[in-house]
């Protein structure tokens, strides 16, 4: 046996013995996540890990070893207050690359120095209608921060600001290990998390979504892009967040006519998937709790993206609404919002009894429930939506609440249902 071989066999005889150290440690990682479940203590315990650290380094009998060890320990740590976070959260969403938490509370983000790791350099993404304040708690959170103001409205989601937002970086030193957080609605967040997927091949990124659409709807899954030559997010790649902080409390500066886009997505999914959230918003209307509202629409949302990450199948149920939608969304050039069209693209896709109660819903939510135009003015805009494969195209059909169908269909078929369903 060489002296290499030696050395590597004494070196394999450790990772054995800090393999069993390590799930023994995990296994006390659980009880204590029971614990801090049971008293609702936060994951974090900054205090707790400063004397642990200090008081492991004094066992380390050579101190030479000390900047190393110091670093393995706090590896140890992160491991298991992630391992705390994943068993303490619902909301963690596993993905291909490993997962990330979404954490969901009120007044989360005036704690976002604690929650994301922003000791680098940090662009933070905003736009001109979310109120300055909500940006300038994260940049003052941050040693090394920059602020990148887009224009409100779909019209940001464009090249332009993606170039402006990586050059923004690239002119600031940025390396692989700095990061983006998005501070905003949809269009902030599917633009900055296009331009971290892109800058050096890819930079973490953090959102902070805050209109109840994105909080619910576009800030998990991973999917991010631009709108191209007219076409809504034609350029695009899939960027997952290294975590979401979601902050009900952002809400109450949004706009009516905002807060109810969002709630079309949230019945969206309550019409798809949950016959219980679904009665809870007929029940009590705008009056059920907001932040157990979101929850559950998450909680969908994140199923769905874990069975399909890339959009291959099951995860289309999300499109519910949107192929007829998108139509309305063109032919009503700005004048409605996404949420809105959704909300008129599910009505002809379901039984009649769903129907009149999506259509009871709408309007206990502000929404519209009639569509503005003939079937034959939005039909253009419908044949040049990119979601047609080929000469087919898959829509959702819902025949009860929390059931739905998906159906391939050419596009005179699914031309001739919207006919005969047209109210
Ligand atoms: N990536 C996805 O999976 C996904 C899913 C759904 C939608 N989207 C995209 O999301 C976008 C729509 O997102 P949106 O509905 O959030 O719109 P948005 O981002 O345009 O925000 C709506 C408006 O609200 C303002 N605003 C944001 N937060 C506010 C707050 N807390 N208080 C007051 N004003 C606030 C914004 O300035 C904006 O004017 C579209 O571009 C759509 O394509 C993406």
């Amino acid at each position: 046996m060489t002296l290499l071989d030696k050395a590597r066999e004494e070196i394999n005889e450790c990772d054995r013995a800090l393999a069993a150290l390590f799930e023994r440690r995990m296994a006390a990682v659980e009880q204590v996540a029971a614990y801090k479940r049971e008293a609702g203590l936060p994951v974090l315990d900054s205090a707790r890990e400063a004397e642990v650290l200090q008081r492991n380094l004094a066992l380390l009998q050579n101190p030479d070893l000390a900047r190393e060890y110091t670093v393995f320990q706090k590896g140890v740590m992160a491991a298991s207050r992630a391992y705390q976070r994943r068993l303490l959260s619902d909301l963690y969403v596993e993905t291909a690359e490993g997962g990330y938490p979404i954490e969901l509370s009120r007044g989360v983000l005036a704690r976002a120095g604690e929650e994301l790791d922003l000791d680098r350099r940090v662009l933070i993404v905003t736009d001109s209608g979310v109120p300055a304040v909500y940006a300038n708690t994260v940049l003052s959170a941050c040693k090394n921060g920059v602020l990148a103001v887009v224009p409100q409205g779909e019209a940001s989601k464009n090249l332009a600001n993606f170039s402006r937002l990586l050059n923004i970086m690239a002119e600031g030193g940025f390396t692989r290990r700095d990061c983006v957080v998005a501070v905003g609605g949809g269009v902030v967040g599917d633009l900055a998390a296009f331009a971290a997927s892109a800058y050096m091949r890819g930079i973490d990124f953090y959102n902070i979504p805050t209109t109840l659409l994105s909080q619910v709807d576009s800030s998990i899954g991973g999917k991010c892009g631009v709108d191209f030559e007219g076409y809504k997010n034609m350029v695009g790649a899939f960027k997952q967040p290294s975590k979401v902080l979601i902050d009900a409390d952002v809400l109450s500066t949004l706009a009516p006519r905002q807060m109810a886009a969002g709630y079309a997505e949230i019945i969206k999914m309550a019409a798809t998937h949950s016959p219980e959230l679904f009665s809870l918003l007929e029940r009590e209307g705008k009056d059920a709790p907001l932040e157990e509202v979101i929850s559950a629409a998450l909680r969908i949302k994140r199923q769905v993206v874990m069975e399909d990450e890339k959009e291959s199948g099951v995860r289309r149920v999300l499109n519910f609404g949107h192929t007829l939608g998108h139509g309305i969304e063109s032919r009503a050039a700005g004048t409605l919002l996404h949420g809105e069209c959704v909300a008129l693209g599910m009505l002809p896709l379901c039984a009649p009894a769903v129907r009149a109660r999506l259509v009871a819903l709408y309007e206990r939510f502000g929404l519209p429930t009639r569509i503005p135009y003939t079937l034959d003015a939005v039909w253009g805009a419908i044949l040049h939506d990119k979601k047609m494969a080929g000469d087919r195209l898959t829509y959702v059909w819902v025949e009860e609440v929390g059931t739905f169908e998906l159906r391939t269909v050419t596009p005179r078929e699914f031309y001739e249902t919207l006919k005969g369903e047209a109210r």
